[in-house]
């Protein structure tokens, strides 16, 4: 099938992508000319484990192409994906304006039939928007061509982008149109195999269904967030009481991973404009403002912890930070706890040596040459002369690193865990002084 994708973000690109390796003939549009230069070279604008060789193999075989032509791009495919962002407004609620005028644009364009799906996650009402958006257009060109808009929101993570999109769990799809279903069901097909995973309902439900399951999602984290900080109070430890409710089939295991607060490009922003929605309809959403006021107490966690150590003045203490992005796997900083970290260290005079196996560059952009932010090649290297080790991002790499050269190299042996990688007591016993989450002062307390 003929497919255009707008916006060459994180959803549009992984989207065009995977539809392209199923052999649909797909053309991306992105008014970013730079972009489309690069993508033509092979240069993709994120890290996302192996989106780089699909991206290139599906170009140079043909199917994936990159354009900024938006009406080439209209006349291509039937199926015109809408994926571009929808950023926070100042007040929290998601900003339209690039998704209506994707809709205008179609609508200046098209000289045939359209199925104008939304992937971008946008409030409850938003198809009527670019409804009403694409057909005040065709009203204007005094045209009448039929089309229809359809919600199908994304749920793919970062870091596993690709195989999520490769293997939805579920196809969500609003419309109110039966005959718009079997053409979806056609681009589909080759993601809907062994077992049907379309979930066809009305359009209004399909969007609150992506807010909802992001919320749902971000509630059970500050969930087990504050948990942890009762345990901690309580001489408890998380991480048993977290493999104990775990274990009910009822909760899951999935989600309940106590931290130094999410971050990332969706649950702080879906959250905020769910809040915003309900406001605008008059309800208090009580539940969601509190997940939202836990998640950013949550990310003053690390820094209150080396303030409690090393006292409120850090003037000339050197910190090694492991883990800048969000969560592993991306070089995603949106939203990062690291950020909160790494600000409010320097606000007391603090230096850091940060390393990240993939976000440095991105850190170089946010926070550019500053003489308290030294990037480091290695985690290694973080720990030169730094006084104590502080840890923002559950990497792979840092799971079993070489303790005694850690206590060897950092000027105290002090970690600050976000993630609760070690164990406390085997750590205690090394010698060191091991802050986590909603468990480093129970051990000492039991002490
Ligand atoms: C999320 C949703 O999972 C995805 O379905 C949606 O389409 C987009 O938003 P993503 O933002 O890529 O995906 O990351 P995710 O893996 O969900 O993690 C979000 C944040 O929550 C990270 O900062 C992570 O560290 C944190 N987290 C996650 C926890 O603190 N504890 C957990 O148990 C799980």
């Amino acid at each position: 099938m003929k497919v255009t994708v707008f916006g060459i973000g994180y959803v549009g690109l992984v989207q065009a992508a995977v539809l392209a390796e199923v052999g649909h003939d797909v053309m991306c549009i992105d008014v970013d000319e730079t972009k489309v230069e690069n993508l033509k070279k092979g240069v993709i604008p994120i890290y996302e484990p192996g989106l780089t060789p699909l991206v290139m193999k599906n170009y140079e075989e043909g199917r994936l192409q990159f354009s900024t032509d938006a009406q080439a791009g209209v006349s291509h495919g039937v199926i015109q994906f809408i994926a571009v962002g929808t950023p926070p407004d100042e007040d929290g609620s998601a900003d339209l304006k690039y998704v209506t005028a994707v809709a205008r644009t179609i609508a200046q364009h098209m000289t045939a039939h359209k199925v104008v799906l939304d992937k971008s996650t946008v409030p409850v009402g938003t198809a009527e928007k670019v409804r009403d958006a694409m057909q005040a257009v065709l009203n204007e060109r005094g045209v009448e061509y039929p089309f229809d808009v359809v919600s199908n929101p994304e749920f793919l993570k970062e870091g596993a982008a690709v195989a999520d999109c490769m293997r939805p769990e579920r196809i969500v799809i609003g419309t109110d149109n039966d005959e718009v279903v079997n053409i979806l069901r056609e681009l589909y097909e080759p993601f809907n195999r062994n077992h049907d995973r379309m979930i066809l309902m009305d359009i209004r439900s399909a969007e609150l269904t992506k807010y909802a399951a992001n919320c749902m999602l971000a509630t059970k984290i500050s969930f087990m967030n504050e948990i942890a900080n009762l345990a901690e109070q309580l001489g408890a430890d998380i991480e048993k009481v977290r493999q104990g409710i775990g274990s009910d089939s009822r909760i899951g295991y999935h989600f309940i991973y106590p931290g130094c607060g999410y971050g990332g490009s969706c649950f702080p922003k879906d959250v905020q404009a769910l809040i915003r929605t309900s406001e605008q309809i008059g309800y208090t959403p009580r539940l969601l403002q509190a997940v939202e006021t836990v998640n950013n107490e949550q990310k003053k966690k690390l820094p209150t912890f080396v303030v409690r150590h090393f006292g409120e003045d850090l003037k000339g203490k050197t910190f090694a930070v492991w883990g800048l992005s969000f969560k592993p796997n991306t070089d995603d900083m949106r939203e990062a706890s690291s950020r909160v970290l790494l600000e409010t260290l320097w606000s007391k005079g603090a230096k850091v040596q940060a390393f990240d196996p993939e976000a440095m560059d991105e850190a170089q952009r946010i926070y550019g040459h500053r003489d308290d932010l030294s990037l480091m090649g290695t985690k290694e290297a973080a720990l030169h002369n730094a006084d104590a080790l502080i840890i923002c991002t559950e990497w792979q790499n840092f799971r079993a690193p070489d303790f005694d050269l850690l206590k060897n190299t950092l000027k105290h042996p002090v970690i600050f865990d976000g993630r609760n990688l070690y164990d406390p007591e085997r750590l205690n016993k090394r010698g060191f002084v091991y802050y986590a989450i909603g468990r480093g002062e129970s051990i000492n307390l039991k002490k």
